[in-house]
């Protein structure tokens, strides 16, 4: 395939640097449609690539001849209708988490897709691109650790914006975590328990924050979490895996270290999840679009691991409510 033609829908935050990433950095491929809400966002984002145009409706843009591949940049409520076009055209979609805003469309989602027989959605959990959780990913099935038995991991926001809720401290920030769970320990949770400490009183009224999540993994893993998305302080997001020969933890602004030999660490406060995973939107961009180009279509996480993050953070909003563990309910696996 020559260069890849993408349609960006839905130009904000993600958007707008998907664009300018695609423009600038990425091979292979190029912004052809651009589609926003807002038609003056779309128009004024357009205006800095050449040779794109601006579709006025999103689904036209997906359905369009000039368009190979679709780059889904907008709010969650909006994916589903936006994912089931791409599928009907059958034009390969890197969608921005979550895929869909609840379990059942999730799930339907994993079905369509497996009707026909080809993988085209690719779900933009892009840590698992970051070159450190790869570090880490690589010692956990290089043995180096021996068997992984416990995982802490850390989360934390200087702020969120107006209207974020409790539950959304679970569905937009812990979802994360729920999904390098599954990556560096390569198995489903099968429960969640979320405790309520007591709130940060900087918090906006009403706001659960922190919350503390335990994950049992199937095979009886242990993993915390600490989502604390109020701190006023800076981006942190740290994870640090135990196995039975040692240590190993990301996330300090100093690389990995392996705790079977001794470690330093200092330096600065990582200021937004831009700057902390700039690198890894760039290789999870680059790797769709060489799997695009080749016929491979999804090279990252799939519409599964999607519904799986779904399944989680449901079992963990329910737990928001009462305090106590909540059993994940996965469906078979229909993706091969
Ligand atoms: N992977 C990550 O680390 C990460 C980080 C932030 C956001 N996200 C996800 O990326 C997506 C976008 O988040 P954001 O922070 O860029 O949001 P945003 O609000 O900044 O941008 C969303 C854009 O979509 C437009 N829009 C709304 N409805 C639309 C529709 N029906 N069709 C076309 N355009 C529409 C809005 O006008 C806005 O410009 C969300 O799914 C979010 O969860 C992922």
């Amino acid at each position: 395939m020559s260069e890849l033609r993408i349609a960006v829908l839905g130009v904000g935050v993600m958007g707008a640097d998907h664009v300018a990433r695609i423009t600038s950095q990425i091979s292979g491929a190029r912004v052809a449609v651009v589609n926003d809400y807002l038609a003056e966002k779309a128009e004024q984002v357009v205006a800095s690539v050449p040779g794109a145009r601006v579709a006025g409706d999103p689904l036209d843009a997906i359905a369009a001849d000039d368009v190979d591949a679709v780059l889904l940049a907008t709010p969650g409520p909006t994916h589903e209708k936006q994912l089931l076009a791409c599928l009907e055209h059958r034009k390969p979609v890197l969608c921005e988490k979550p895929l869909t805003t609840d379990v059942d469309t999730s799930l339907e989602m994993v079905r369509r897709e497996a009707e026909l027989e080809t993988p085209l959605i690719q779900v933009g959990f892009m840590r698992r691109f970051d070159p450190e959780y790869q570090q880490l990913k690589a010692l956990i099935d290089g043995g180096e650790l021996g068997r992984p038995l416990v995982m802490h991991c850390v989360h934390r926001n200087p702020a969120v914006p107006p209207g974020f809720d409790s539950s959304m401290v679970v569905k937009d920030s812990l979802v994360h975590e729920v999904d390098v769970t599954r990556f560096l320990l390569g198995e489903e949770i099968a429960s969640v328990q979320i405790i309520r400490p007591t709130p940060n009183s900087a918090a906006p009224a009403g706001l659960l924050d922190p919350q503390i999540a335990i994950f049992r993994t199937q095979s009886g893993r242990h993993v915390d979490v600490e989502v604390f998305v109020t701190t006023g302080v800076g981006y942190e997001v740290r994870t640090e895996v135990v196995g039975e020969r040692g240590s190993a933890t990301i996330g300090l602004d100093v690389g990995l270290i392996h705790k079977s030999s001794p470690g330093r660490w200092g330096g600065q406060i990582t200021p937004g999840f831009r700057e902390r995973f700039g690198l890894a939107y760039d290789i999870e961009v680059q790797r769709w679009v060489d799997a695009v180009r080749s016929g491979v279509n999804v090279n990252g996480p799939t519409a599964w691991d999607g519904y799986a993050a779904a399944a989680v953070c449901a079992a963990g909003v329910r737990s928001l409510e009462t305090g106590e563990t909540v059993a994940v309910e996965l469906a078979d696996r229909m993706d091969g």
